[in-house]
């Protein structure tokens, strides 16, 4: 199987990469790290527990990490996910907040490394504060990796939380720097901004199917996604397409033959800019003559995406 570790700052979309993740017969979850993003990271953590009760698997190891990213304030997505990060669904019997394991996400990481050497796929839908922390704490650690597969950052200068910043690079932009600088010795793929918004857009025909999978998985899902889809939907906002981004990160690490095209590029994160902090800035035409740092994911079976999801929910 394949071993998968995930990076999450759980809202909606970071649910649903959790729920294809559990379900993918291919992969074993060898745990669930926490950072602040959407939500602080204490209600992450609660997020993430309610995730694999849905889906029977309290069995999964979850770790607290960063709650503030390296610099600045933390900027959050609560207009986005809900006050909760989870669309604002009362949660009658919420599991016990102790099942949170007291290591710190970050020594987690690390550890989960040297126990499995080469063979770790680290997923990571969130602002980076965590990987950044890792990578400090021991040079190592990437080079420990299989891979690492991100969503995050944008390959065309557009954005979601700024005109041209993506949420999770925004949010901490030292990290998501941090991360594409100085992870040595690791194959790095992303699915950024913009492919979410057009080739990997799903129209609301196929969203409607999948959120009326009539099972206790995808009532909950649906519930969760509820508000965001009909507002969505309502203001037209990406045409006749509803939008996901984390799942795709997750589909690209458990079925890599699923990627149909992509593009290897070094890419670096603006740091200073007055108005474009947090833009993730690519090199295409190699004029800093540097070796490629990322593989940009442009392209998936989306036939293969959406029957993913119809699998998770059954
Ligand atoms: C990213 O920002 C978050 O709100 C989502 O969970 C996703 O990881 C999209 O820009
Ligand atoms: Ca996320």
């Amino acid at each position: 199987k394949k071993l998968i570790v995930l990076d999450v700052d759980c809202g909606h979309d970071d649910a649903q990469a959790i729920m294809l993740a559990l379900t993918q017969p291919n992969v074993q979850v060898l745990g669930i790290t926490c950072v602040a993003g959407n939500v602080d990271v204490d209600q992450v953590c609660r997020n993430v527990l309610r995730v694999l009760k849905v889906f029977g698997r309290l069995d999964v190891p979850v770790y607290r990490g960063a709650n503030v990213p390296i610099l600045g304030k933390l900027v959050d997505a609560r207009y986005w996910h809900g006050k909760d990060g989870l669309g604002d669904v009362p949660d009658p019997d919420p599991p016990s907040e102790e099942l949170v394991q007291s290591e710190h996400a970050v020594n987690a990481l690390l550890r989960l490394s040297k126990e499995h050497p080469g063979e770790i796929s680290l997923v990571a839908v969130a602002p980076l504060t965590n990987l950044a922390l890792a990578v400090r704490m021991d040079p190592q650690f990437p080079a420990r990796l299989k891979e690492l597969v991100i969503m995050g950052g944008n390959i065309n200068g557009i954005g979601n939380i700024q005109p041209s910043g993506e949420f999770n690079f925004y949010c901490d932009p030292e990290a998501a720097n941090m991360v594409l600088n100085s992870y040595q010795g690791v194959l790095m793929k992303i699915i950024a901004w913009e492919p979410c918004i057009n080739e990997l857009a799903i129209t609301y025909d196929e969203w409607d199917r999948i959120m009326g999978i009539p099972t206790e998985r995808g009532k909950f899902h649906a519930a969760i996604l509820a508000t965001s889809v009909e507002r969505e939907k309502a203001a037209k906002s990406y045409g006749p397409h509803y939008h996901t981004c984390d799942p795709f990160a997750l589909i690209v690490a458990a079925h890599p033959e699923v990627v149909q095209e992509s593009e290897d590029v070094y890419a670096t994160v603006e740091l200073h800019g007055e108005v474009t902090r947090g833009q993730m800035v690519c090199d295409y035409r190699g004029v800093w003559n540097k070796e490629p740092n990322l593989r940009i994911i442009k392209k998936v079976d989306m036939k293969a995406a959406i029957q993913m999801f119809h699998d998770a929910l059954q």
